[in-house]
This record gives structure tokens, sequence and C-alpha cells, in this order.
């Protein structure tokens, strides 16, 4: 079964009102140059709709970096879905590392975020992956499959065509440590067993994991070529065009 590469660029709390569409109209030239790859932008909410406008007419995808689960109502400082979606964002980040470990949320609130997210008819990166801790006790696949099971509980197989998983070692993250090829390919294995358990090996087969965790350029076509790695989410990379459309390429290149 071959999956169509998928590159998202996590832009976090970065970029402004001006050099975030400026991004962003740099990252649609590069990808209209690589159309083998999926690719999505993540800005910070104030910046959605000015960066919408600027990938108008291309395939770029708008996303956004986080959500809330209820429709409206008194939840002060948060972002509904119909919110996102009148902003034209068609997909949505959930279980980032940073919302989990530096914000407190917990594997039930990005469930509810991951299943409202499908429910709106979006598309959805659920994020995962274990802390240095973890991997040193010998936990990485046991962290990523709880962290799996418990943010799809209750999707269905139907809903899983919208979800893509991003692979994210947290000790990997913004610091320039990369998982070797081998480990990050054996975590993206077991990680598709888990999916094939739960939804069967169809959907398994079907569903884009990404690796993310200090992908560079220079590193990317190695990670990238391996069987179970379908792509990357990208951080620190994809806040210049110069580094990120190289990720692009190595993803539209894998084979
Ligand atoms: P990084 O971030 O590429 O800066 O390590 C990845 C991510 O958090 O998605």
């Amino acid at each position: 079964m071959s999956r169509t590469p998928f590159v998202g660029g996590n832009w976090k709390m970065n970029t402004g009102p001006e050099s975030g569409p400026a991004l962003a109209r740099e990252v649609a030239a590069g990808a209209a140059e690589h159309p083998g790859c999926e690719v999505a932008v993540f800005p910070p909410f104030p910046f959605l709709l000015a960066v919408g406008r600027a990938l108008a007419g291309s395939a770029v995808k708008l996303g956004a970096q986080d959500c809330y689960f209820e429709p409206d109502g008194a939840f002060t400082g948060e972002v509904s879905l119909g919110m996102l979606k009148d902003c034209g964002v068609s997909v949505v980040l959930t279980g980032h590392s940073e919302r989990r470990h530096v914000l407190g949320e917990t594997d039930a609130l990005i469930n509810a975020k991951t299943r409202a997210v499908l429910a709106a008819g979006l598309e959805c990166v659920l994020c995962i992956g274990e802390k240095l801790e973890q991997r040193e006790a010998g936990q990485t696949d046991a962290v990523n499959e709880r962290q799996l099971r418990a943010g799809l509980a209750g999707v269905s197989a139907e809903q899983m065509a919208r979800v893509t998983i991003a692979y994210e070692p947290v000790w990997a993250i913004g610091t320039g440590k990369v998982a070797t090829t081998a480990d990050a390919q054996d975590a993206h294995a077991k990680c598709r067993g888990v999916l094939a358990a739960m939804f069967g090996s169809a959907v398994a087969q079907a569903t884009r994991i990404q690796y993310g965790g200090s992908l560079k350029p220079g590193n990317a076509a190695e990670l990238l070529a391996q069987p179970d790695i379908d792509g990357g989410l990208v951080g620190g990379a994809s806040l210049k065009a110069s580094d990120f459309v190289p990720i692009i390429a190595a993803a539209a290149g894998r084979v």
C-alpha cells in the first residue's frame, strides 16, 4: 500500500503578521515543485486568516496547532473547531508534546479534542512519543501504545482516513538530537502494529505516520526513506523555507 507522504510545518509560537504570510508564500512556491508530497503549515491562531490568504490557490493546507472540543460557550481563551473552519483550517494538531508536558494536557482531553476534530469533518494529526526517562527505562513502545489507544478511543475505522499519527520522541524535539534511523523505523512499525490491532490491517497500512524531532534537510532523506515513515512534523526547520522545502523534497522523493 503506498501512502502519500505528508510534511507539516509546526510554527509553534513564532512568526508575526508579516513574516507568517511571507513564509507561507515561500512554502507554497516551494511545495508546488514537489507535488508528490502533501504539505500543511500550522501558524499561531492570530495569523490563520492572513496565512490562509497567502496560501490561496496553493495545495498547502492551513492547519491549527490546537483547538477546544466544545462548540461554543464560556471557555475563556479557547478556540472552537467552528471558528477554525471559518478561518479556512482543514487540519488540526492534537496531543503535541508541548501541550502534553508544558501545558499539562491529559490523554482524556487529547482524546476529546481528537474526536471533536474528526466530528467536525477535519483532518487530525495526533502526536505521540516518549520522554527521555521513558526511553531509557525501555518503555518507548508501551508509551506509544498507551497514547495511541487513549488518543484514538472512540474513533471509527472510517474516521481513521482523516487521521495522521506523528511519532515525536520528546527528547528529540527542539534539541538537535534525532532518533537513529533504525530506532525511528522500529517505533513506527510498532505503532502501525497497534493501529492494526485497533482498526485492522487495511486501516493500519493506509494511515500515515510522520516522524518529528529535529528533522532537518541533512537528516530528512535517510529518515523519510524508511518504509514506515510517511513524512514529518517539523518545528524549528519549518521557520525557514530554505530548510523546510528540502524536507518536503526529501519526502516527495522517498522510494
Ligand atoms: P523540532 O519540533 O523540529 O523543532 O524538533 C518538532 C515538533 O515539535 O513538531
